[in-house]
């Protein structure tokens, strides 16, 4: 049996892909800072399918915690076959009113920790001749969009480098770019999500399974549904001004700081 690690297994597209994981036979080691919750699903997981489910708490803005996960994906006696970046988070606010110190949580969560676990990760797969990495981005890296859709941008660069780099290695890496997601992302970052369309909303179980389809074809980028896919190939269309004013607008407004 193999191994998944998913990092920010509590909820959203994390608690998905543990869901989808276990039920496909995976043993799972699953990464959060809040061990309580953690702790929690990896019983319920382990009571509906049968599979071992570990708990790891990691603070990923944290050098430790960054290497507490490093140091388990190293583990030659317990060897992770797939591991799925995808701890992240929204700042609540624009560049203008973000304190800089919160943008550095954000790219350390976001850049500094997927690298330091695909390396990780990647050494010890590259020596098996077999794995899987995805690194959870988003749309966001398509268009102007602050720190986040640059952190989101620096994700899917990284991830389609690298992926080629690997190739003929047996490792597959993988960057995943889902549009709007219903999760617990958006209340977190304080935005109100009622400014974007319902037609624009995406189910985390059907993204994580498009996103399994996409990694089984050896895809490098894996963006879920038509919708997103027709319009990123828009957007691509767009001059950048106007598409910096729609993608600054839609579902960017935030309650009080
Ligand atoms: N929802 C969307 O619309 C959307 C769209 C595109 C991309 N994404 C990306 O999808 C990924 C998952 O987000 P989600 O929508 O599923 O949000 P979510 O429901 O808020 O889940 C975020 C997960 O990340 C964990 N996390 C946050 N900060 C962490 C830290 N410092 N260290 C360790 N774990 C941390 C959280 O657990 P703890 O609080 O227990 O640590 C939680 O499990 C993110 O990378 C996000 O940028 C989301």
């Amino acid at each position: 049996m193999t191994t998944a690690l998913i990092t920010g297994a509590t909820s959203g597209l994390g608690a998905a892909f543990a869901r989808r994981l276990a039920r496909d036979g995976h043993h799972l080691v699953l990464v959060a800072r809040n061990k309580e919750r953690l702790s929690q699903e990896a019983t319920d997981l382990h009571d509906l399918h049968g599979v071992e489910a570990s708990v790891l708490a990691a603070d990923l803005s944290t050098d430790e915690g960054i290497s507490s996960v490093e140091d388990r994906l190293r583990d030659r006696d317990h060897p992770v076959d797939l591991l799925i970046n995808n701890a992240g988070f929204g700042n609540k606010g624009t560049f203008l009113n973000v304190p800089v110190e919160d943008e550095l949580t954000m790219l350390k969560v976001h850049c500094e920790a997927v690298l330091r676990l695909t390396s990780a990760g990647v050494e010890r797969m590259r020596e098996r001749g077999r794995g899987g990495v995805v690194n959870v981005a988003s749309v966001a890296a398509f268009v102007p969009r602050g720190t986040y859709g640059a952190s989101k941008a620096w994700v899917v660069q990284f991830s389609q480098g690298a992926a080629k780099e690997l190739a003929g290695s047996g490792v597959r890496l993988m960057a995943l770019c889902p549009g709007f997601v219903r999760t617990e992302f958006h209340e977190r970052a304080g935005m109100d999500a009622g400014s974007v369309p319902g037609w624009m909303w995406l189910e985390a179980d059907a993204v994580v399974d498009s996103a399994m389809k996409d990694l089984a074809r050896g895809r490098s980028l894996s963006i879920p549904d038509a919708r997103y896919k027709a319009l990123m190939g828009a957007a691509r269309l767009l001059p950048r001004e106007l598409l910096s004013k729609a993608s600054s607008t839609t579902g960017r407004r935030f309650g009080p700081r």
